[in-house]
Protein backbone atom coordinates (compact mmCIF):
# COMPACT_ATOMS: atom_id res chain seq x y z
CA UNK A 1 0.00 0.00 0.00
CA UNK A 2 1.16 3.52 -0.53
CA UNK A 3 0.33 6.30 0.87
CA UNK A 4 0.38 10.26 -0.44
CA UNK A 5 0.35 13.75 1.22
CA UNK A 6 -1.62 16.13 -0.75
CA UNK A 7 -0.60 19.68 0.45
CA UNK A 8 -3.54 21.62 -2.04
CA UNK A 9 -6.15 19.69 -0.50
CA UNK A 10 -8.01 19.25 3.13
CA UNK A 11 -10.57 17.34 4.75
CA UNK A 12 -13.31 19.26 5.52
CA UNK A 13 -11.98 19.43 9.36
CA UNK A 14 -8.82 21.13 7.56
CA UNK A 15 -6.33 18.29 8.11
CA UNK A 16 -4.14 17.43 4.74
CA UNK A 17 -5.78 15.13 2.89
CA UNK A 18 -3.98 11.34 2.76
CA UNK A 19 -4.52 9.21 -0.25
CA UNK A 20 -4.41 5.63 0.52
CA UNK A 21 -3.07 3.72 -2.88
CA UNK A 22 -3.75 0.16 -2.76
CA UNK A 23 -1.61 -0.70 -5.78
CA UNK A 24 0.46 0.40 -7.89
CA UNK A 25 -2.16 0.99 -10.56
CA UNK A 26 -4.38 3.03 -9.11
CA UNK A 27 -4.11 6.63 -9.86
CA UNK A 28 -4.48 9.46 -6.98
CA UNK A 29 -6.56 12.61 -7.45
CA UNK A 30 -2.84 14.38 -6.79
CA UNK A 31 -1.02 13.03 -10.10
CA UNK A 32 -4.80 14.05 -11.85
CA UNK A 33 -4.35 17.11 -10.59
CA UNK A 34 -0.86 17.54 -10.81
CA UNK A 35 -1.32 16.69 -15.07
CA UNK A 36 -4.19 18.95 -14.79
CA UNK A 37 -1.57 22.04 -14.16
CA UNK A 38 0.91 21.14 -16.52
CA UNK A 39 -1.76 20.59 -19.75
CA UNK A 40 -3.19 23.93 -18.01
CA UNK A 41 0.36 25.91 -18.29
CA UNK A 42 0.39 24.56 -21.89
CA UNK A 43 -2.72 26.54 -23.01
CA UNK A 44 -2.05 29.80 -20.75
CA UNK A 45 1.30 29.52 -22.56
CA UNK A 46 -0.68 29.59 -26.29
CA UNK A 47 -3.71 32.12 -25.63
CA UNK A 48 -3.89 34.97 -27.75
CA UNK A 49 -1.48 33.53 -29.83
CA UNK A 50 -1.91 33.03 -33.45
CA UNK A 51 -3.47 29.10 -34.11
CA UNK A 52 -3.66 26.57 -37.36
CA UNK A 53 -6.89 25.88 -37.05
CA UNK A 54 -8.65 23.06 -38.50
CA UNK A 55 -12.69 22.86 -38.65
CA UNK A 56 -14.02 19.01 -37.59
CA UNK A 57 -17.70 20.76 -38.57
CA UNK A 58 -18.81 24.54 -39.90
CA UNK A 59 -18.71 25.79 -35.97
CA UNK A 60 -16.84 22.95 -34.24
CA UNK A 61 -12.96 24.28 -34.10
CA UNK A 62 -10.36 22.45 -33.06
CA UNK A 63 -6.54 24.15 -32.50
CA UNK A 64 -2.83 22.77 -32.42
CA UNK A 65 -2.78 23.91 -28.51
CA UNK A 66 -6.03 20.75 -28.13
CA UNK A 67 -3.27 18.43 -29.51
CA UNK A 68 -0.19 19.36 -27.71
CA UNK A 69 -2.04 19.24 -24.21
CA UNK A 70 -3.82 16.11 -25.76
CA UNK A 71 -0.54 14.41 -26.24
CA UNK A 72 0.97 15.49 -22.86
CA UNK A 73 -1.89 13.81 -21.31
CA UNK A 74 -1.92 10.77 -22.65
CA UNK A 75 2.23 10.65 -22.64
CA UNK A 76 1.73 10.87 -18.78
CA UNK A 77 -0.97 8.20 -18.70
CA UNK A 78 0.81 5.82 -21.13
CA UNK A 79 4.02 6.19 -18.89
CA UNK A 80 2.21 5.73 -15.46
CA UNK A 81 -0.44 3.26 -16.31
CA UNK A 82 0.21 1.67 -19.91
CA UNK A 83 -3.29 -1.04 -19.26
CA UNK A 84 -5.46 1.77 -18.48
CA UNK A 85 -8.00 2.43 -21.83
CA UNK A 86 -8.46 6.27 -22.24
CA UNK A 87 -11.09 7.85 -24.56
CA UNK A 88 -9.61 11.72 -25.41
CA UNK A 89 -11.14 14.35 -28.03
CA UNK A 90 -8.77 14.30 -30.41
CA UNK A 91 -7.08 10.72 -30.28
CA UNK A 92 -10.55 8.89 -29.76
CA UNK A 93 -10.41 5.72 -28.23
CA UNK A 94 -7.07 4.00 -26.68
CA UNK A 95 -7.39 0.42 -26.07
CA UNK A 96 -6.45 -1.33 -22.67
CA UNK A 97 -7.89 -3.23 -19.59
CA UNK A 98 -11.59 -2.30 -19.71
CA UNK A 99 -11.94 -2.07 -16.36
CA UNK A 100 -9.69 1.27 -15.92
CA UNK A 101 -10.97 4.21 -18.30
CA UNK A 102 -9.48 7.59 -18.62
CA UNK A 103 -11.96 10.45 -20.05
CA UNK A 104 -9.77 13.93 -21.30
CA UNK A 105 -10.42 16.91 -22.43
CA UNK A 106 -7.54 18.58 -23.37
CA UNK A 107 -9.20 21.99 -24.21
CA UNK A 108 -12.39 22.63 -22.84
CA UNK A 109 -13.92 26.01 -24.68
CA UNK A 110 -12.00 25.73 -27.99
CA UNK A 111 -14.10 28.71 -29.48
CA UNK A 112 -13.76 30.82 -26.74
CA UNK A 113 -9.47 29.67 -26.91
CA UNK A 114 -9.56 30.66 -30.46
CA UNK A 115 -10.91 34.03 -30.12
CA UNK A 116 -8.51 34.58 -27.10
CA UNK A 117 -12.00 34.42 -24.59
CA UNK A 118 -10.19 33.68 -21.59
CA UNK A 119 -12.44 31.04 -20.26
CA UNK A 120 -10.94 27.19 -20.89
CA UNK A 121 -10.14 24.29 -19.38
CA UNK A 122 -8.31 21.10 -19.13
CA UNK A 123 -10.89 18.17 -17.96
CA UNK A 124 -9.63 14.75 -16.66
CA UNK A 125 -12.08 11.95 -14.85
CA UNK A 126 -11.11 8.42 -14.18
CA UNK A 127 -13.62 5.65 -14.38
CA UNK A 128 -13.32 2.14 -13.05
CA UNK A 129 -15.56 -0.34 -13.76
CA UNK A 130 -17.78 2.19 -15.53
CA UNK A 131 -17.69 4.06 -12.28
CA UNK A 132 -16.06 7.53 -11.96
CA UNK A 133 -13.87 7.72 -9.09
CA UNK A 134 -11.73 10.99 -9.71
CA UNK A 135 -12.38 14.23 -11.69
CA UNK A 136 -10.19 17.06 -11.76
CA UNK A 137 -10.54 20.16 -14.03
CA UNK A 138 -8.18 23.26 -14.28
CA UNK A 139 -9.21 26.82 -15.49
CA UNK A 140 -5.16 27.94 -16.04
CA UNK A 141 -6.85 31.44 -16.48
CA UNK A 142 -8.81 31.83 -13.20
CA UNK A 143 -6.18 29.35 -11.44
CA UNK A 144 -9.13 27.54 -10.32
CA UNK A 145 -8.56 23.80 -10.04
CA UNK A 146 -11.87 21.90 -9.26
CA UNK A 147 -11.36 18.18 -8.17
CA UNK A 148 -13.70 14.94 -6.52
CA UNK A 149 -13.10 11.99 -4.95
CA UNK A 150 -15.86 9.08 -5.12
CA UNK A 151 -16.69 9.62 -1.47
CA UNK A 152 -14.65 11.81 -0.60
CA UNK A 153 -16.08 15.26 -1.91
CA UNK A 154 -15.04 17.71 -3.66
CA UNK A 155 -12.66 20.51 -3.85
CA UNK A 156 -11.93 24.21 -5.30
CA UNK A 157 -8.16 24.98 -5.13
CA UNK A 158 -7.52 23.27 -1.43
CA UNK A 159 -11.11 24.17 0.42
CA UNK A 160 -13.94 21.95 0.01
CA UNK A 161 -17.12 23.07 -1.99
CA UNK A 162 -20.83 22.86 -1.63
CA UNK A 163 -23.61 23.53 -4.34
CA UNK A 164 -25.71 26.27 -3.46
CA UNK A 165 -29.02 26.69 -1.40
CA UNK A 166 -31.04 28.73 -3.70
CA UNK A 167 -34.86 27.20 -4.48
CA UNK A 168 -37.01 29.35 -6.27
CA UNK A 169 -35.89 28.84 -10.06
CA UNK A 170 -36.68 33.27 -10.26
CA UNK A 171 -34.07 33.28 -8.13
CA UNK A 172 -31.68 31.08 -9.98
CA UNK A 173 -28.69 32.13 -12.42
CA UNK A 174 -28.94 29.11 -14.74
CA UNK A 175 -26.25 27.96 -17.65
CA UNK A 176 -26.54 25.45 -20.55
CA UNK A 177 -24.82 25.18 -24.29
CA UNK A 178 -25.43 24.35 -27.72
CA UNK A 179 -24.56 21.69 -29.72
CA UNK A 180 -22.47 21.98 -32.61
CA UNK A 181 -24.87 20.42 -35.20
CA UNK A 182 -27.40 23.50 -34.12
CA UNK A 183 -27.65 24.95 -37.33
CA UNK A 184 -28.81 21.61 -38.72
CA UNK A 185 -31.30 20.32 -36.84
CA UNK A 186 -34.32 21.62 -34.43
CA UNK A 187 -33.91 19.90 -31.34
CA UNK A 188 -30.93 22.14 -30.88
CA UNK A 189 -31.86 23.35 -27.19
CA UNK A 190 -33.03 27.08 -28.40
CA UNK A 191 -36.76 26.30 -27.46
CA UNK A 192 -35.09 25.58 -23.52
CA UNK A 193 -33.16 28.42 -23.25
CA UNK A 194 -36.39 31.07 -24.31
CA UNK A 195 -37.99 28.85 -21.93
CA UNK A 196 -36.14 29.13 -18.84
CA UNK A 197 -34.75 32.94 -19.84
CA UNK A 198 -38.27 33.94 -18.76
CA UNK A 199 -38.25 31.51 -15.48
CA UNK A 200 -35.08 32.46 -13.39
CA UNK A 201 -32.80 35.23 -13.42
CA UNK A 202 -31.01 33.72 -16.31
CA UNK A 203 -29.12 31.69 -18.67
CA UNK A 204 -25.82 32.21 -19.34
CA UNK A 205 -23.97 30.68 -21.64
CA UNK A 206 -20.05 30.17 -21.02
CA UNK A 207 -18.49 28.27 -23.66
CA UNK A 208 -17.55 25.23 -21.67
CA UNK A 209 -19.36 22.33 -20.36
CA UNK A 210 -16.75 21.42 -17.65
CA UNK A 211 -16.52 24.93 -16.42
CA UNK A 212 -20.66 25.12 -16.56
CA UNK A 213 -20.19 21.81 -14.27
CA UNK A 214 -17.85 23.13 -11.98
CA UNK A 215 -19.64 26.42 -11.30
CA UNK A 216 -22.89 24.57 -10.34
CA UNK A 217 -20.35 22.88 -7.98
CA UNK A 218 -19.07 25.96 -6.41
CA UNK A 219 -22.57 27.60 -5.71
CA UNK A 220 -22.37 30.16 -8.10
CA UNK A 221 -24.71 28.65 -10.98
CA UNK A 222 -27.63 26.85 -9.54
CA UNK A 223 -28.34 24.92 -12.46
CA UNK A 224 -27.35 23.42 -15.99
CA UNK A 225 -28.47 21.54 -18.85
CA UNK A 226 -27.11 20.41 -22.31
CA UNK A 227 -27.83 17.92 -24.86
CA UNK A 228 -25.55 15.79 -27.17
CA UNK A 229 -22.75 16.42 -25.06
CA UNK A 230 -19.84 13.96 -25.32
CA UNK A 231 -18.35 12.07 -22.52
CA UNK A 232 -15.15 13.95 -22.62
CA UNK A 233 -17.38 17.17 -21.65
CA UNK A 234 -18.76 15.62 -18.79
CA UNK A 235 -17.02 12.61 -16.93
CA UNK A 236 -15.09 14.95 -14.62
CA UNK A 237 -17.58 17.91 -13.77
CA UNK A 238 -20.48 15.54 -12.91
CA UNK A 239 -18.51 13.78 -10.34
CA UNK A 240 -17.49 17.18 -9.04
CA UNK A 241 -21.47 18.16 -9.02
CA UNK A 242 -22.12 15.18 -7.08
CA UNK A 243 -19.69 15.12 -4.77
CA UNK A 244 -20.39 19.08 -3.71
CA UNK A 245 -24.04 17.40 -2.66
CA UNK A 246 -25.66 18.40 -6.68
CA UNK A 247 -27.66 16.19 -8.53
CA UNK A 248 -27.37 15.19 -12.20
CA UNK A 249 -29.09 12.76 -14.38
CA UNK A 250 -29.49 12.37 -18.06
CA UNK A 251 -32.77 13.89 -19.28
CA UNK A 252 -34.59 11.12 -19.09
CA UNK A 253 -33.96 11.12 -14.57
CA UNK A 254 -31.15 7.81 -15.12
CA UNK A 255 -27.97 8.51 -13.64
CA UNK A 256 -25.21 6.39 -15.89
CA UNK A 257 -23.85 9.25 -17.53
CA UNK A 258 -20.98 7.60 -19.37
CA UNK A 259 -23.62 5.92 -21.92
CA UNK A 260 -25.03 8.35 -24.97
CA UNK A 261 -26.74 10.30 -25.73
CA UNK A 262 -25.14 12.28 -23.22
CA UNK A 263 -27.97 14.65 -22.35
CA UNK A 264 -27.71 16.05 -19.03
CA UNK A 265 -29.48 18.03 -16.14
CA UNK A 266 -27.03 19.13 -13.20
CA UNK A 267 -28.63 21.42 -10.31
CA UNK A 268 -28.60 21.88 -6.61
CA UNK A 269 -31.65 19.67 -4.95
CA UNK A 270 -33.70 21.79 -4.93
CA UNK A 271 -33.12 23.73 -8.24
CA UNK A 272 -32.51 19.77 -10.51
CA UNK A 273 -36.09 18.80 -9.82
CA UNK A 274 -37.69 21.71 -11.36
CA UNK A 275 -35.45 22.28 -14.48
CA UNK A 276 -35.81 18.18 -15.66
CA UNK A 277 -39.73 19.37 -15.23
CA UNK A 278 -39.03 22.07 -17.92
CA UNK A 279 -36.98 20.97 -20.23
CA UNK A 280 -37.75 18.93 -23.14
C1 LIG B 1 -17.66 22.26 -26.14
C2 LIG B 1 -17.90 23.16 -24.96
C3 LIG B 1 -19.22 23.89 -25.10
C4 LIG B 1 -20.38 22.93 -25.31
C5 LIG B 1 -20.10 22.00 -26.49
C6 LIG B 1 -18.79 21.26 -26.26
P1 LIG B 1 -15.09 21.88 -26.84
O1 LIG B 1 -16.45 21.54 -25.99
O2 LIG B 1 -17.92 22.41 -23.77
O3 LIG B 1 -19.53 24.64 -23.96
O4 LIG B 1 -21.53 23.67 -25.55
O5 LIG B 1 -21.15 21.06 -26.59
O6 LIG B 1 -18.54 20.39 -27.32
O7 LIG B 1 -15.40 21.60 -28.25
O8 LIG B 1 -14.74 23.30 -26.59
O9 LIG B 1 -14.13 20.90 -26.26
CA1 LIG C 1 -15.45 19.75 -24.70
CA1 LIG D 1 -12.16 19.94 -26.39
Amino acid sequence: MFLAVDRTARNINNTPKIYYNWGAMRPTLFELKSWALQAGEILRGGIGQKHIIRHKGTVNLVTEMDQRSEDFLVRQIREHYPDHAILAEESGAMAGREAACWYLDPLDGTTNYAHAVPIFCVSIGYADRGQMQLGVVYDPMQDELFSAELGQGAWLNDQPMRVSEIGDLIQSLLVTGFPYDLLETPNNNLDNFTRLSRLSQGVRRIGSAAIDLCYVAAGRFDGYWEIRLSPWDLAAGTLIVREAGGIVTNMDGSSDLLQPPYSIVAGNPKIYPQLIRLIK
